[in-house]
């Protein structure tokens, strides 16, 4: 268990480069498995997610090697169904080992696909949409068991928009040769690079990005080179970091379309900001406007975003609203907030008031979830005094040495082990 120690109140200025897409970067590991030739995937993020992931399928029987930010993934050799339960449990991208394996060897056994604690997070649309391509789905309270003697093609109406989901479903549709159709896709920017990633392997996708996504698949997919898009994750966590102590920060390599959203709601507030080509300009701004945040699918306000974003909140004059639209429980970590002097109002399990503004104090606080414990590192860089944040390597499976990154750009932060 290791913990982050941060003296607050240094505005964070100077320059920062985005890493890769936590969220791209995993379902095309997992796609790489389609073929037996060799992908290379740039710009992958050093997070203990991807290692975990790495681990899991490593033990498949899939050859790694790993070169600072580039994979070089073989699944030739793969030759297992059955990942391993105890780190399958502690992430919910391994649902998506479902689509490969099944496309691969026609059978998968996945333990409870685990992830943050954010709310139910159940999996019938997935079980679903794999039954309408012909896989056969038991489930006995800890195992699924997913089998199918050939899958077969299908028109896919999802009854809500799921991100994983809409991933599983477009990898093994990229195996079927023939035509499978998604309809109530999810259109986020990691959807569309996975599509992207399965394109150049070979199958025909249309759609992508938008809510209806048609897939022409082949049963001979090629090994490819692609990079990884930048994580628009990082890039508002910076942001809101940046505008929260006050600093002037240039945010490098980013995708500014992934953004358009956060950005909005971010000239709502009232943070001064530039943007160019491929980064964002966060300049010191004053009097914060309270406002309105109620989270969607994309191109919506993400969710992901809902927690950094509330940091930003505290600071606002008057009182803002948190409505969370996706999960069902993502506003536990207001309560760590308020332990720092942020006067929060829980209204229900998805609705909160912030009352503004307050300076929050440096506080003994824990990372509940990822964003929450990204959300926990922000609050304590505002905080006057020092905080001290626990479970740390929650926040290690999302961002990339995140306290080495945010020292270059002036925060006082220190991990201890
Ligand atoms: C993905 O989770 C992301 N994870 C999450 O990132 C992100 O918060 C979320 O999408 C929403 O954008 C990965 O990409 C690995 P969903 P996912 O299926 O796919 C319900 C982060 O911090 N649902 O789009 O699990 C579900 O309960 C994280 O990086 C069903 O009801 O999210 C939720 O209410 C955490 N049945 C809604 O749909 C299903 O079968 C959207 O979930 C599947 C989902």
């Amino acid at each position: 268990m290791s913990k982050f120690i941060i003296q607050g109140g240094k505005p964070l200025s100077g320059e920062i480069d985005v890493l890769g897409s936590k969220n791209a970067a995993l379902p095309i590991i997992i796609a790489a498995l389609l073929t037996d030739e060799t992908c290379i995937i740039e710009n992958v993020p050093q997070i203990t997610d991807i290692e975990k992931l790495i681990l899991i399928i490593s033990d498949l029987g899939v050859d790694v090697k790993r070169s600072g930010h580039t994979l070089e993934i073989n699944a030739k050799n793969l030759n297992k169904s059955t990942p391993n339960a105890k780190l399958a449990c502690q992430m919910r991208a391994s649902v998506l080992l479902m689509s490969s394996l099944l496309a691969r060897l026609g059978k998968a056994e996945i333990a409870c696909p685990g992830g943050c604690i954010i709310g139910e997070r159940p999996l019938d649309i997935h079980i679903k949409a794999f039954e309408d391509l012909g896989a056969k789905v038991d489930f006995d309270g800890e195992v699924y068991k997913v089998k199918v003697d050939k899958l077969n093609n299908s028109i896919i109406k999802m009854r809500k928009v799921s991100v994983t989901a809409t991933e599983n479903i477009l990898i093994a549709a990229a195996k079927i040769s023939g035509k499978t159709e998604i309809f109530n896709a999810a259109e986020e920017p990691h959807v569309v690079d996975l599509a992207e990633f399965l394109k150049k392997m070979g199958a025909k996708v249309e759609g992508e990005g938008t809510r209806n996504i048609t897939v022409w698949g082949s049963e001979k997919l090629k090994g490819v080179k692609h990079k990884i898009i930048p994580d628009m994750l990082e890039a508002g966590t910076f942001a809101i970091a940046g505008a929260a102590t006050g600093g002037n920060l240039k945010i490098n390599n980013i995708e500014v379309t992934h953004l358009k959203s956060f950005l909005e709601k971010l000239d709502e507030v009232g943070v001064k900001f530039e943007v160019g080509d491929d980064y964002l300009k966060i300049m010191p701004s004053e009097n914060f406007n309270p406002v309105v945040l109620k989270t969607d699918t994309y191109p919506g306000f993400a969710t992901d975003f809902q927690s950094p974003f509330s940091v930003l909140l505290t600071k606002a004059n008057g009182v803002s609203k948190i409505v969370e639209t996706i999960f069902e429980k993502r506003l536990d970590y207001l309560k760590e907030l308020a332990k720092m002097g942020a006067k929060i109002k829980i209204l229900n399990n998805r609705e909160a008031e912030i009352y503004g503004p307050t300076q929050l104090r440096g506080e003994k606080i824990k990372s509940l979830d990822l964003r929450a414990g990204a959300t926990m590192i922000l609050a304590a860089l505002t905080a006057e005094g020092q905080s001290e944040i626990g479970q740390a390597e929650i926040i290690d499976r999302g961002y990339e040495r995140i306290e080495e990154r945010l020292v270059k750009i002036g925060a006082k932060i220190k991990r201890i082990n």
